[in-house]
């Protein structure tokens, strides 16, 4: 049970007026070449097509080289994104990047990429919020678009899970994918366009149930950890299965509240792409209408941090978004975090 404080109405004043709208101005997304389907994972775990497709809905997934690190899917994702938005890299302000699988610990991989786009005025840096990650790293390019500081930010997300997976444990490697996806936001003076809202909450008593045990200060890697195999992910899915779905759930109507918005007028719901059966047990737990729910999971598999915006940018390139709509996205994470964002088109 997630704690309950955490899901308190916030009073007015935690979101006020700001002077800029921060406008989505471009995305673009990229995954690996290489496909692993279900059959594949037949040949490396105990494991089905048939549970595969019942349990989750994923068919198959991208997994990155041996020598590809997330800044190599994240370039090209930023690339497109920018070249859509008509946004120079020299003029970025801002670099956020949610993921936790960067190329490495330190420097961020928002740094990275200020390297390798050319983007020597941006600031930049790394947000860890698990599969939350794109949508805290939205939330808070939004601030510093919204408040004046920041005119054009370029938000990423990106994860290569596949570097951290335990390719003998059956129960976490069927459902990862690797991947990325950016957006770029522009300040814009005309209200009620771009971000309307951003609900961000985190609950780290259920840290315990998604997590990469060594690595960090706590457990430095060594033999021992490598023998055994504590830099891959542990995931008690069981136990976060239900919370994902009531997460979701609030922070949709925490947004709707905020925005003053109802049901109809939001056009698509994009929620992270972890589980078939939490999304629609989410939309079916709101009574939002299951045609408006957009649903990618069987090529991708959860890229986690990314799945969010990849589905935002596949569905703008299948004319699923039009110019005045409404798009809420929402995601649950590794925290254990949770949130969504609103954006008008
Ligand atoms: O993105 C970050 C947040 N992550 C999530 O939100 C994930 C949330 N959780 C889930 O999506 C689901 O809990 C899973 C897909 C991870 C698992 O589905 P489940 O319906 O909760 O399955 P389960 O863990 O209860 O396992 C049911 C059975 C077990 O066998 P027994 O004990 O009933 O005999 C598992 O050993 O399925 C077995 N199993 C598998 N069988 C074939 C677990 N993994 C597999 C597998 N292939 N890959």
């Amino acid at each position: 049970m997630l704690n309950p404080a955490a899901h308190q109405p916030r009073s007015a004043s935690a979101w006020p007026a700001q002077p800029f709208s921060a406008v989505v101005a471009g995305t673009g997304s990229q995954v690996p070449e290489r496909v692993l389907t279900n059959a594949d994972l037949e040949k490396i775990v105990d494991t089905s097509d048939q549970w595969i497709t019942e349990r989750t809905g994923m068919k198959e997934r991208h997994i990155s080289a041996p020598d590809e690190a997330a800044s190599d899917i994240a370039v090209k994702a930023c690339e497109k994104a920018l070249t859509e938005a008509g946004v120079e890299s020299a003029d970025l302000d801002l670099i956020v990047v949610g993921t936790v699988t960067g190329d490495m610990p330190f420097p961020s991989t928002a740094c990275v990429l200020q390297q390798r786009l050319g983007a020597p005025r941006a600031a930049a840096f790394d947000v860890s919020a698990g599969c939350t990650g794109f949508i805290y790293a939205l939330s808070v390019a939004r601030q510093f678009v919204a408040s004046g500081t920041s005119r054009t930010a370029l938000v990423v997300g990106v994860e290569l899970l596949s570097k951290i997976t335990d390719w003998t444990d059956r129960s976490t490697c069927v459902l990862f994918g690797d991947g990325a996806g950016a957006a770029v936001l522009k300040a814009d003076t005309r209200p009620g366009k771009g971000i309307l809202a951003t609900y961000l909450a985190a609950d780290g008593n259920g840290g315990k149930h998604l997590y990469m045990p060594a690595g960090g200060s706590r457990h430095p890697a060594s033999a021992e950890t490598v023998r055994e195999r504590l830099h891959t992910c542990k995931m008690n899915g069981n136990a976060i299965f239900k919370d994902a779905v009531r997460s979701m759930a609030d922070a949709f109507r925490h947004l709707l509240r905020q925005t003053g918005l109802g049901f109809d007028d939001v056009k698509l719901m994009i929620p992270h792409q972890a589980n078939l059966r939490i999304i629609e047990a989410t939309a079916k737990l709101l009574n939002f209408p299951p045609e408006r729910v957009f649903v990618n999971i069987a090529k991708y598999g959860n890229t986690s941090s990314a799945t969010t915006i990849i589905a935002l940018d596949e569905a703008r390139a299948a004319g699923r978004i039009l110019p005045g709509d409404v798009v809420i996205l929402l995601a649950f994470g590794a925290g254990l975090t949770w949130g969504g964002v609103a954006i008008r088109f």
